[in-house]
């Protein structure tokens, strides 16, 4: 093809691209995902045009029927993606003028610039969408494991040491409410899409006659009240990356929530902790080693939260610094992207069937809990209430920690006329904060780990979600 012109600007070269420019510049075999979104663009745009008298009812039908042709040829993988025509709008279109010789109008008044900008929110706006309803998939297992599980108490951990009790289900809430905040991210990321960039062209507009309002009306960038939602300045419109940013710092947000999960599951199920039993539908055997049982699709999560934050990286460094308005680095803002979004929607599966199928071991998880040392804050708490200063309280409970330690005895097991010595304000029943049940009844406010607001939490999720029951 020494003398033929590329496709898409050959008219002022003398020379056809190299091969090897060919395959460094293609963006085709990771665009193509977006072929369906960028015949919907073509579908509006040539419709505008048509409107606006550019094009003529029959070369718009003509062009509107070799489109929904190549969909059609698309849904059966009868498309052959040519490297030749770079990306996904220059395959589209060499492929329908070749059969519908109309299409050479098709980009008339536009650019690939303002093209792949729309194509992108809506592929956001989707994705986002996608990604919101398996999150709450997700949460709906995850309130329903903590209403089947709101019986059983483990002790909560900070610095990964005992600290004080909670029930399991306020342990999970506490992942419920890290996936809500996603989901609202989510949805902010997909308002921030919807606004329709096409008419900004290359990065200038267009002299020809259009209107962006049916446009935008046509692909769906309305305001709830069905009014068009459009880019206010074409140089943004085409070199604005602050989506992909957003959505890519949303997926690692939401990957630094599963990983965390994945990391409590992971050490829940080790032979130290017992508190859960994981699905073996989930996890994997060794290939030297028979007893093994290992959480692997907890610690891929783990992995690909990383991933998800290089995505987050690689797009900040690319877009920083960059002149307006279109540069073509810009074209590697897609492999993260989708990677991103791929990845999230898969860890929120895998996640959500792995929890669906784990098992709460009550035994375990009241034989950790009884540790007496737990409740040591509630003795300071009992003290305080008999009017000792909280930090001397805090001392004398402190006292009978190292005393138990000495004396070898559980702490609650302390004979009372070593205690009594102590301080006046211990009486006999001081050995009542260890009763377990009690201690939960009075962490009652909202938001504690307490058997009521628990419980009320439990209500509200269910409500939220529209769990029956
Ligand atoms: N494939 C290109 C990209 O994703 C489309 C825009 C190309 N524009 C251009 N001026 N070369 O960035």
């Amino acid at each position: 093809m020494a003398n033929e012109q590329q496709a898409t600007w050959g008219g002022r070269f003398s020379e056809e691209p190299a091969e090897l420019m060919l395959k460094f510049s293609e963006s085709v075999s990771f665009d193509a995902r977006l072929a369906l979104y960028d015949l919907r663009v073509n579908r509006a745009h040539s419709a505008m045009l048509c409107r606006m008298g550019i094009l003529s009812a029959a070369e718009r039908d003509a062009i509107h029927a070799g489109l929904d042709r190549l969909e059609e040829r698309i849904g059966e993988g009868d498309v052959t993606w040519d490297i030749r025509y770079e990306d996904v709008h220059m395959n589209l279109e060499q492929v329908l003028t070749r059969e519908v010789p109309e299409a050479a109008k098709l980009h008339t008044a536009r650019s690939r610039n303002d093209q792949i900008a729309t194509d992108m929110r809506l592929y956001f706006k989707d994705a986002c969408r996608e990604i919101g309803e398996k999150l709450t998939g997700l949460l709906g297992v995850i309130v329903e494991l903590a209403e089947r599980e709101r019986e059983v108490l483990v002790p909560g951990y900070t610095h990964l040491q005992r600290a004080q009790p909670v029930s399991v289900a306020h342990h999970f809430l506490a992942y419920a409410e890290m996936f809500e905040r996603d989901r609202r991210r989510f949805a902010a990321v997909a308002d921030a899409a919807n606004a329709c960039p096409l008419g900004s062209g290359a990065l200038a507009g267009s002299t020809l006659p259009l209107d962006r309002e049916f446009v935008a009306e046509q692909l769906g960038f309305v305001d709830a009240d069905g009014k068009a939602r459009l880019t206010r300045n074409s140089m943004d419109a085409i070199s604005d990356r602050d989506l992909f940013l957003d959505f890519a710092q949303a997926c690692a947000v939401c990957g630094v929530h599963f990983s965390r999960v994945a990391e409590d599951m992971i050490l829940w199920s080790s032979a130290e902790f017992g508190f859960v039993d994981l699905p073996d539908a989930f996890c994997t055997g060794s290939s030297l080693m028979p007893q093994k049982k290992n959480p692997d699709a907890m610690e891929l999560l783990r992995g690909k939260a990383g991933r998800l934050q290089g995505n987050v990286q690689a797009l900040f460094t690319m877009v920083k610094g960059l002149p307006l308005t279109y540069n073509r680095d810009l074209q590697e803002d897609k492999p993260p992207v989708f990677d991103s979004g791929d990845q999230t929607a898969l860890c929120l599966e895998v996640l959500a069937r792995t929890l669906a199928g784990t098992k709460v071991r009550a035994a375990a998880c009241r034989k950790a809990v009884s540790d007496p040392l737990l409740l040591v804050t509630d003795v300071v708490d009992y003290l305080v209430l008999k009017k000792v200063p909280f930090r001397e309280a805090h001392h004398l409970a402190g006292k009978l920690v190292r005393l138990s330690e000495e004396e070898n005895v559980p702490v609650n097991q302390l004979p009372f006329k070593k205690v009594q010595v102590l301080h006046e304000a211990f009486e006999e029943d001081w050995t009542d904060v260890f009763d377990l049940e009690r201690a939960m009844q009075k962490r009652a406010a909202v938001g504690m780990p307490g058997t009521k607001p628990v419980g009320d939490e439990i209500e509200r999720w269910k409500a939220r979600l529209g769990i029956a029951g």
